[in-house]
Order: structure tokens, then sequence, then C-alpha cells
């Protein structure tokens, strides 16, 4: 029995820390120094502060009335967290100052070895300041909303056997059994896909989107908005709107089949749109198809129980599952071969 919540954290976290520094810091190998610790336990707290919304940002009365308490450590941790990256900048300049030709030695470079070389060239713009800013919005914004994302895909596949016996025939016959799935396959995988499509509209990560503001007066739908105002977008609404969705209640991967990405009209945006739509999109789209396909590939799943997945959403800001999932997992015997020479 697997805790799959847990597991996707890990394996999100170790696979951005490998873009950022070239580093892992969960698995059997990787979890015992103390910089692994020390990130663990600055993960931890980031996790458990984001999901404890700051009523000040919402209802400007909150900020002179309400609780500083928050806002004390959120300020506490980000100096704890951007020390931790300053000193990941310091180790990565040591080491290029050593020696600048990591990609001659057969890899490729990691973000901050990139960083850090483009600050040679443009050294006002590059600054450290940048590029732990850089570090902390993949670690920030692409963390939680990718896990979300795997840990619904899966309890809803859990819940509908059906469409995960689909989802392993569709893989089985694109990748036979000699072959893991990777990021190439995945164009050629439209139910997997579909499934990653329906998960993000029934449950988006960002419902409400990100707040945007009005940069001056305007009128929307007759309501008139005056400049300046703090403006949420119903996302969850949108894409859960019986007008515009057949069953939007049911689980239907098939219905994103010949309509790819379905942006006509607004009806489906999970990662928002326009200028400040998610730039992590593809990346995200690869890290959560990777994850699933392979799950999907090399395993059987089950339920723990009997009972149906408890699909309940916490309350607050992002759309997370109120119970972590756990889940029986089996190697499936065709895929113990390709496993065992990774
Ligand atoms: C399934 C995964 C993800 C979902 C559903 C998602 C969704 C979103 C949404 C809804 C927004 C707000 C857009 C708006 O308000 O119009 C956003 C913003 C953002 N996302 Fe993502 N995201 C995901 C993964 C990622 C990843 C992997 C990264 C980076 C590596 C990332 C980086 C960002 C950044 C930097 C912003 C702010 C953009 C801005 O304000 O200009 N996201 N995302």
């Amino acid at each position: 029995m697997v805790d799959m919540r847990q597991s996707f954290f890990e394996l999100v976290l170790n696979a951005m820390m490998r873009m950022i520094a070239g580093k892992r810091y969960y698995g059997e190998t990787d979890a015992d120094s103390e910089e692994a610790k020390r990130f663990r336990e600055i993960q931890v707290e980031t996790f458990t502060l984001s999901n404890t919304p700051n009523l000040g940002d919402f209802i400007p009365i909150m900020k002179w009335i309400g609780p500083k308490r928050t806002e004390k450590r959120l300020t506490e941790l980000h100096m704890k967290r951007d020390g931790f990256m300053q000193n990941l900048i310091e180790e990565h300049r040591k080491t290029l100052a050593i020696d600048d030709s990591s990609e001659t030695q057969g890899r490729k470079k990691n973000m901050i070895e990139v960083l850090l070389s483009l600050q040679k060239t443009e050294p006002e713009y590059y600054k450290d300041e940048m590029i732990r800013a850089l570090m902390l919005v993949l670690l920030l914004a692409g963390t939680d909303s990718s896990v979300n994302t795997m840990e619904w895909a899966l309890s809803l596949l859990l819940n509908h056997p059906k469409a995960l016996q689909k989802a392993q025939a569709e893989i089985d016959n694109i990748m036979g059994q000699n072959r893991l799935i990777n990021e190439s396959y995945l164009a050629h995988l439209p139910y997997i896909r579909g499934i990653i499509s329906e998960t993000l509209r029934m449950y988006p990560p960002g419902p409400l989107l990100m707040p945007h503001e009005s940069s001056q007066d305007c009128t929307v739908g007759g309501y008139w908005v005056p400049g300046g105002t703090m403006l949420f977008v119903n996302l969850w609404a949108m894409q859960n709107d019986p007008k515009t969705w057949v069953d939007p209640g049911e689980f239907k991967p098939e219905r994103f089949g010949s309509c790819e990405g379905m942006r006509d009209g607004f009806r489906f945006m999970p990662f928002g749109t326009g200028r400040r739509g998610c730039p992590g999109e593809g990346l995200a789209m690869s890290i959560v198809g990777l994850a699933l396909g392979s799950l999907i590939q090399c395993f059987e799943w089950e339920k723990i129980g009997e009972e149906m997945v408890d699909m309940k959403e916490r309350s607050g800001l992002n759309f997370t599952k109120d119970q972590p999932l756990y889940a029986k997992c089996r190697l499936r015997p065709s895929m113990v071969k390709v496993i065992s020479e990774i």
C-alpha cells in the first residue's frame, strides 16, 4: 500500500531539484545528508503555510485588525529558503570557477549553471536575487499544482477501472513490452492526455486562477468594475457548467479526444490564459503525463478497500484532495525486464 501524495511530492521535488541544481533530496540513496534534511524541512513548512490563506491578502480590513502570525511565519520561512538557495548558488559558483565545461563532460548544464554563465555576460540582469527567484518559481508554482493533478487523476482512475484498463491498453499498444514510456510518446497517447485534461477540468489546481487586478475602469458582462479591483475568475464553474458541458459531473476522458484543448470560448483553461497564463504548462503536461503513464504502464492498481476513493476536496484557494490517496499496486510481470534494466 503506497501513500501516493507523499510519493508524488518526492517525485516532483526531485525532478525540479535535478533541473535546478542537479540534485535529489528524496529516495534511498539521497536522503541522508544534512542538506537533504534541511530542504525537506523547508518544503514541509512551505506546503503547510501555503494551505493557510492569509485573509489580509483578500479582505483589506483584516490587514489592519487581523493576526500578523501568518505573515511573520512566511517572512521567516522566506529568509530560510533564500539562505538555502544562496548556498546552492555559491556551491555552483565555486565549481564553475574551477571548471566551466560541464557540457563537455557529457552532461547538460543545470539551471543554476546556465544562469551563472549568463551572469558573466549580463551581470545587471542575472543577479543572484533573480536566480533565487527563478528557483523559487519552479518549486512554488510547479510542485503543488502538478502533485494535485497526479493525485486526482489516479483517484479518478481507481474509481473508474474501465478507464484505467483502456489507458493501459493504449500504452501497451504503442509501447509494446520492451520499452518504458518516454516524453516523445506522449503525443501518441490521446487517451492518457484526455485523462489529464478531464482531471484538470473537474479538479483544476487553481479553481479561481490567480488574483488579477483591473488596470482601469471597465464594464464586463454589464457589471462596472472600477480600476484597481482584485478579480477572481471562477474557473471551476466555467469548466463544470452544464450549459456548456454534457454531464459535467461525469469523468469522461474521451470528450477531449477529437477537440484537443477545447480552448474556444474559454470553456477550458486550467492554465489560465493570456499574458499572465501559466508559463509552466508544457513542463507540467510532460511531468504529469510521464509520471501517470509510467505508473499505468508498469503496475496494476487497486483501491485499498471495497469502497470508492473519497473525492472530497479540502476548503481553500487551491483544489487539494482532503484525504491523501493510498493505493495498492503490483508490478506487472510483463514489465519486470524493462524495470530491471533502468
Ligand atoms: C498541472 C500543473 C499546473 C497547473 C494546473 C497550473 C496552473 C496555473 C494557473 C491557473 C495559473 C494562473 C494563471 C492566471 O491567473 O491566468 C498559473 C500561474 C503560474 N504558473 Fe502554473 N500551473 C501548473 C504547473 C506549473 C509549473 C510546472 C510551473 C513552473 C515550472 C508553473 C509556473 C507558473 C507561474 C510562474 C505562474 C505565474 C504566471 C504569472 O503570474 O505571470 N506552473 N499556473
